[in-house]
């Protein structure tokens, strides 16, 4: 009988889940790796950890589940997205990777955006360039690292390294290649105006394929580390939002999704490369072949609660402190969170956006100051449900995954904050069972995505909008949207103020 596994090159660790031909969960597991901040908004990691940590996942799912390696029709690849692998003619890794969270580059994607000139980036890429992407990351190191700059032979994002260490190719696919920012997401290939703007060698992107397309086979050496047959199938993959949505059945107009993981994200189906003019939302290259989507991106989602809960709770697990929020009323009597402790993207590109609390009274306890975490994130991917509703991208169900979905109360803000019914899945497996399920259909196992979906995928629960909330959160919404605009000066002035002196 065939299996397939998903790799999932996540940001706190790697992933490899093993699932049926009727697309359910038979093994996981998880290698977890740290993550490195050599000075303030720098994000690095050693993607020898992410090749250490997909080799023992793989090995842990092969031995837990007794499936044999030959019964491994396809492996797919998923990752964080825009991260940079520099390597050499030797394919040696010249330095750490730069993460999609590094927030080092403003003046990098500022230098490229005159280059190419503002209004030719949606022509050109669909996107603006900002500084989690990838192409001002290369333009760094040009700057900052010259001689190591000087020996770079290849560029590849985080998941395509794993499969450059699995298959010995250099590849990507569409969905990845399209968080570059030098990308053309339109006409699903690189785009040589943006790399000669920025002057960066065509050589050094790899070849870019479909997302279900067969990139190459695991090598004998891979085999003998992983256990893996050698000659096994290894599909395109995605970047962890559209495997993300796969995993979620966001293939097919009218399903979005909400996820909370560490950051959130509001993710649209699309049919055609819609592009938002004011360039808030990223479209990209969807894994399902020759589609889109378009999704906002909250930065710190789960990742504000999780600071929320070391900075104040000592750790506590989430379930004994969370449900105290319920019983703070909406709104939490006047407190407003503004989530942006590692910088925002979506609606507001701006690495020196801060986290805010703004109301406090003597009146607010811990509990209100949860309540206001949940509702500042749930804000935060409401304005992206806004400007979907503004760019007519239709949406008849939300669906709602990640560590976020597994609390009932903020399922119920999400829905009321919205004014959206929210549906919870059968499988929660994120990122690493769309890179299986588009291993399937790879294969050949599932004539098309959607049908591996439709196999795999069904809703659970559907959360209805509750209309007293609503209307408390529009009051709220809207002193929360005033506060951006208010602070946005003194938030550039305190990150310059905060920056630490350099060694
Ligand atoms: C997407 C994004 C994150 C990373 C890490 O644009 O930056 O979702 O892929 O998960």
């Amino acid at each position: 009988m065939p299996y397939y596994l998903g790799l999932d090159i996540g940001t706190s660790g790697a992933k490899a889940l093993l699932i049926s031909a009727e697309g359910a969960p038979v093994a996981s597991d998880t290698q977890e790796y740290p993550l490195s901040t050599p000075r303030p908004l720098w994000a690095e990691q050693d993607p020898a950890d992410w090749w250490e940590g997909t080799v023992r996942a793989t090995r842990n799912i092969l031995e837990k589940s007794g499936i044999r390696a030959e019964e491994v029709a396809g492996v797919g690849l998923s990752g964080q997205m825009h991260g940079s692998v520099f390597l050499d003619g030797e394919n040696n890794v010249l330095r750490p990777a730069l993460l999609w969270c590094d927030q080092r580059t403003q003046a990098q994607c500022d230098w490229i955006t005159a280059q190419v000139g503002r209004e030719n980036l949606v022509k050109y890429i669909s996107n603006p360039v900002l500084t989690g992407f990838t192409a001002p990351k290369i333009v760094w190191m040009r700057e900052h690292e010259p001689d190591t700059y000087a020996k770079v032979a290849k560029v590849l994002l985080p998941k395509d390294y794993i499969r450059y260490k699995l298959t010995g190719v250099h590849a990507t696919e569409v969905s990845d290649a399209s968080g570059t920012a030098l990308f053309d997401v339109a006409h699903r290939t690189w785009s040589q105006e943006v790399l000669d703007a920025a002057q960066i060698p065509r050589a050094w992107m790899p070849e870019c394929a479909e997302s279900v397309e067969i990139t190459g086979r695991i090598s004998a050496e891979a085999a003998r580390a992983t256990g893996l047959a050698a000659g096994t199938p290894v599909a395109g993959g995605g970047g962890d939002q559209a495997a993300g949505a796969v995993g979620s059945g966001i293939v097919e107009t009218g399903i979005v999704s909400n996820i909370i993981g560490t950051s959130g994200v509001v993710f649209a189906y699309a049919d055609q490369p819609a592009t938002d003019p004011d360039l808030r939302v990223h479209t990209f290259c969807h894994a399902v072949p020759g589609k889109w989507h378009l999704m906002g991106v909250v930065l710190s989602a789960g990742g504000s609660l999780r600071w929320l809960r070391d900075t104040f709770f000592a750790g506590q697990p989430y379930d004994e402190f969370v449900p105290e929020a319920a019983d703070v009323p909406p709104g939490a009597e006047g407190l407003i969170f503004l989530p942006y402790l590692t910088g925002e993207r979506t609606p507001y590109p701006d690495a020196n956006a801060r986290g805010t609390f703004f109301g406090m009274t003597l009146r607010h306890t811990r509990a209100h100051f949860t309540r206001a975490v949940l509702e500042g994130v749930a804000f935060a991917l409401n304005d992206t449900f806004q400007i979907f509703d503004a760019l007519g991208i239709p949406m008849t169900e939300a669906r709602t995954s990640g560590g976020g979905a597994k609390s009932p109360l903020w399922t119920q803000i999400n829905a009321d904050v919205t004014a959206r019914e929210h549906v919870t899945l059968t499988v929660d497996e994120g990122p690493a069972l769309g890179a299986a399920l588009l291993a399937a259909v790879g294969t050949g196992a599932y004539p098309s995505v959607a049908d591996a979906c439709r196999a795999a995928i069904q809703p659970v629960a559907r959360v209805a909008p509750h209309p007293d909330a609503h209307r408390a959160y529009g009051r709220y919404h809207a002193i929360y949207r005033a506060l951006y605009p208010a602070l946005r000066a003194q938030f550039a002035a305190v990150s310059e103020a905060a920056v630490l002196p350099q060694k």
